[in-house]
């Protein structure tokens, strides 16, 4: 078994992206990221604080906007407008999920599409499945997919199994992987709850990526010997022997799983750091599109 080690993929990608953001700063354009959390929700709060610091680490711009979980529609909205306009900012991303009075779909649609460095406004979201290069494609599944290439992993031809269909992982992730091209042209399955035997579809893959968002849910079983496993999931479980109380899980039962994989990534330290290191090259793509800015 092969452990994928997203910390340092994730470390080295973020490396050519400072080298990117000195060589854009030389020509005067700082790449400007603004993320907007909107309530009290501990793991967006903490999501939230890892982007802001790596943004700043990599020499960028950092706007944050924390509103509190009382916040309005239209005043999250006329945020969002005001960092559309702000030649500072190159990059928006509101961080889901909101507070349930937000209305989610709306205030992503407000996002100018070449802003969007989340890769969830409609625009994006159709050039994805368009395979259209210019898209911005949502920071997970681009880390899942980078993950695979970096490691060797080939995808032409293979069965994939995506379980999950969120709008965030698993449709984006399925688009990318049947798309063509590198870490693309697989034979790709969505499976999700309501799958019927699901335990053998998941068993048909030759690389499984968990993104159904509950804790260790895929089981041995459900993992053909030989595949590899991308586990997306980030759980905090209760965990009565850590000094915290709790601790993070994936959506793989990893001590089970592992044994049996060609190669698997670990939570934590799997395709978490990939996310954000994704979402930092998302930003610099966005500014050097978007070009000049007075900062
Ligand atoms: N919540 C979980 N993942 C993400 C993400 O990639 N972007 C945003 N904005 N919110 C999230």
């Amino acid at each position: 078994m092969n452990l994928i080690d997203g910390k340092a993929i994730a470390q080295r990608i973020n490396e050519e992206t400072r080298a990117a953001i000195a060589e854009l700063k030389s020509r005067g354009i700082t790449p400007g990221l603004a993320v907007v959390v909107v309530g009290d929700d501990p793991a967006s709060h903490a999501y939230v604080k890892s982007k802001e610091k790596t943004s700043l680490d990599l020499g960028m711009h950092s706007v944050k906007r924390d509103m509190p979980a009382t916040t309005t529609q239209e005043e999250l909205l006329a945020v969002v407008r005001a960092l559309n306009a702000d030649p500072a900012v190159h990059g928006i991303l509101v961080q889901s999920p909101p507070p349930k009075h937000i209305d989610e779909r709306a205030v992503v649609d407000a996002i100018d599409p070449r802003k969007d460095v989340d890769g969830f406004h409609p625009i994006n979201v159709a050039k994805v499945a368009m395979g259209d290069a210019s898209a911005f494609v949502p920071c997970t599944p681009l880390g899942c997919q980078r993950l695979l290439i970096e490691s060797g992993i080939e995808t032409s031809g293979a069965n994939v199994v995506v379980l999950g269909r969120s709008m965030i992982v698993g449709k984006p992730m399925a688009f990318l992987l049947m798309n063509k091209g590198r870490g693309g042209d697989a034979t790709v399955t969505v499976a999700h709850s309501r799958t019927r035997n699901l335990a053998e579809v998941c068993r048909g893959a030759d690389i499984l990526i968990a993104a159904i968002g509950q804790p260790e849910f895929v089981k041995a079983d459900m993992v053909k010997e030989g595949a590899v496993v991308i586990d997306v999931g980030i759980n905090r479980v209760a965990d009565p022997t850590s000094a915290k109380g709790s601790k993070l899980v994936g959506d793989v039962a990893f001590a089970e799983v592992a044994p049996k994989c060609r190669a698997i990534t670990p939570v934590p330290g799997g395709v978490g750091p990939m996310t954000i290191a994704m979402l930092m090259h998302n930003t610099v793509l966005a500014a050097r599109r978007i070009g000049i800015s007075p900062k």
